[in-house]
């Protein structure tokens, strides 16, 4: 048997990059790939691609300038080095990736990746593979299943793809044209999926998409489920102690989704529910099809069913004619909603976007202090929000041995990282933790006596 060939991938952008990632080398094993850490002893490099700012996408050419190099360097020792970009700079610039980086051999958007093994071969033959189509056949029905040896290697935490692309095309965002339109995958793969992750030791699942609550899927009834109703079928699956999903359009927030976070304890209460501006003029432009009055009614809805619900978000600041009164709409609505913590961008204009044509562009140095004071509310607001956990007792998922010897970390609820001194027996379950300190963003503790809830999703998590 010829010895393995080595596999470095690199993820830039969401989780759902995080997941085709993990795809990938799944679809690659079969072909004799294993993974590395390390670009230096690699046969295939592949760079899994975001496009979603400018920043993001300039990262990709840099990137490429070093590879040619590594390249070179594998070519003097007289090994081959294979590169491929994937994800969506891949989709969105695919023939400019071509000229711009002869160093390229394969170019796959973020729809054909499971057409991986068939391009390399053909960039073998032919010198180059290029393919974005948004192919009608069903991409994760041809994907090999993850290994045991990988599901393990992964962790207690894993994702899961539920749906892919958008319909929304908020005017700002490349998403609908890098992923494609909306489509949800049948309950019964994920059902499936999430039934093996949890046999091999999976105890938590994140469901993902880049509208996860936008799903519907085909119901084993033939009938077609909302989110809601498969988070319910979820959590009856033994061995899965949290569920989680994200990302979030406040427009697709139903009264399902309300009801599982009220009935079902396995549903962790901290939602992504990215809101982008809080002035309901920019939220027009932005086409996002809400107000900010009526995405304050969608957070009051979820607090009702659970008290002890908490919320982070997306915010843009600059987009175009965006006033310091629009921006000022923006801190209000944080004020008033209050952050477990968040993400804030300055507005990038994307080719091919409807925003990049306006006209109003708000100057950058403008930019950067409203990113900055916005910045620094959502800053206290999660330094607030961490600090009031100490002294609390909550459950902590633990998921590995940390840094620091003889201290296992783990997550909150609220996925705040929490340390405590114990065993690595611990890893893999849910147990009461007393928080005692904070540093930084991580929290201090130590393991408390059980609670009889506790206890309950200790055992189904063991
Ligand atoms: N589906 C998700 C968004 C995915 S993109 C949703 O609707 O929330 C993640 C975040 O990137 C967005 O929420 C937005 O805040 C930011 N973003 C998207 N396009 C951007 C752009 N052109 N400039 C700056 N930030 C952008
Ligand atoms: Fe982009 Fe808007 Fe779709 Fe989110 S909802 S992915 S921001 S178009
Ligand atoms: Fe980036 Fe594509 Fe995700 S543009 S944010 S990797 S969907």
């Amino acid at each position: 048997m010829s010895p393995p060939r080595k596999l470095h991938i690199k993820s830039y952008g969401c989780q759902m990059n995080v997941y085709d990632a993990q795809r990938m080398v799944d679809t690659l094993a079969p072909e004799g790939f294993v993974e590395t850490a390390s670009v230096g002893d690699a046969d295939l490099v592949i760079l899994n691609t975001c496009h979603i700012r400018e920043k993001a996408a300039e990262k990709v050419y840099s990137e490429l300038g070093r590879l040619r190099l590594a390249r070179e360097d594998a070519a003097r020792n007289g090994r081959d080095l294979n590169i491929v970009v994937a994800g969506c700079v891949a989709q969105a610039e695919g023939d400019e990736i071509i000229r711009r980086a002869p160093v390229v051999d394969v170019v796959v958007g973020p729809q054909s990746y499971h057409n991986l093994p068939r391009l390399l071969a053909r960039a073998r033959s032919e010198g180059r593979a290029i393919d974005t189509e948004f192919p009608v056949e069903d991409k994760f029905a041809a994907l090999p299943p993850p290994s045991r040896q990988a599901i393990r290697a992964r962790g207690v935490s894993a994702f899961v793809t539920v749906q892919e692309g958008c319909d929304k095309f908020c005017t700002f965002c490349v998403v609908p044209y890098t992923r494609g339109a909306e489509a949800s995958r049948p309950v019964a793969r994920i059902l499936d999926d999430a039934r093996r992750l949890a046999d091999n030791g999976v105890r938590e699942i994140t469901l993902i998409g880049q509208n996860v609550n936008a799903y519907h899927g085909d119901g084993p009834d033939g009938r077609t489920w909302s989110l809601g109703k498969l988070l319910y079928r979820l959590a009856e699956i033994p061995g899965i102690a949290r569920i989680r999903y994200s990302t979030n359009h406040p427009r697709d927030v139903d009264d399902e989704l309300i009801a599982a976070h009220r009935d079902l304890p396995a549903l962790m209460p901290f939602v992504h529910l990215p809101v982008q501006s809080g002035s309901d003029r920019i939220l027009a432009a932005m086409n996002r099809k809400h107000t900010a009055d009526e995405y304050r009614h969608v957070i009051a809805r979820f607090r009702e069913a659970r008290a002890d619900i908490a919320f982070s978000s997306d915010f843009i600041v600059g987009f175009p004619g965006e006033s310091e009164e629009d921006f000022k709409a923006t801190l209000a609505l944080v004020e008033q909603i209050g952050y477990a913590s968040a993400y804030s961008f300055k507005y990038s204009p994307r080719p091919g976007t409807p925003a990049a044509d306006m006209r109003e562009m708000v100057a950058a140095a403008t930019m950067d202090e409203r990113l900055a004071r916005l910045q620094d509310l959502i800053d206290r607001q999660q330094h607030a929000f961490n600090r009031a956990a100490i002294g609390t007792t909550v459950d902590v998922l633990f998921e590995r041995a940390a840094r620091n010897e003889g201290q296992i970390v783990g997550r909150t609820a609220y996925l705040q990282p929490a340390h405590v001194m114990a065993s690595e027996d611990i890893i893999g379950e849910v147990r009461p933790v007393t928080l005692d300190s904070l540093e930084r963003y991580s929290l201090l503790g130590r393991l408390a006596t059980a609670s009889p809830r506790a206890r309950a999703s200790a055992s189904t998590g063991a």
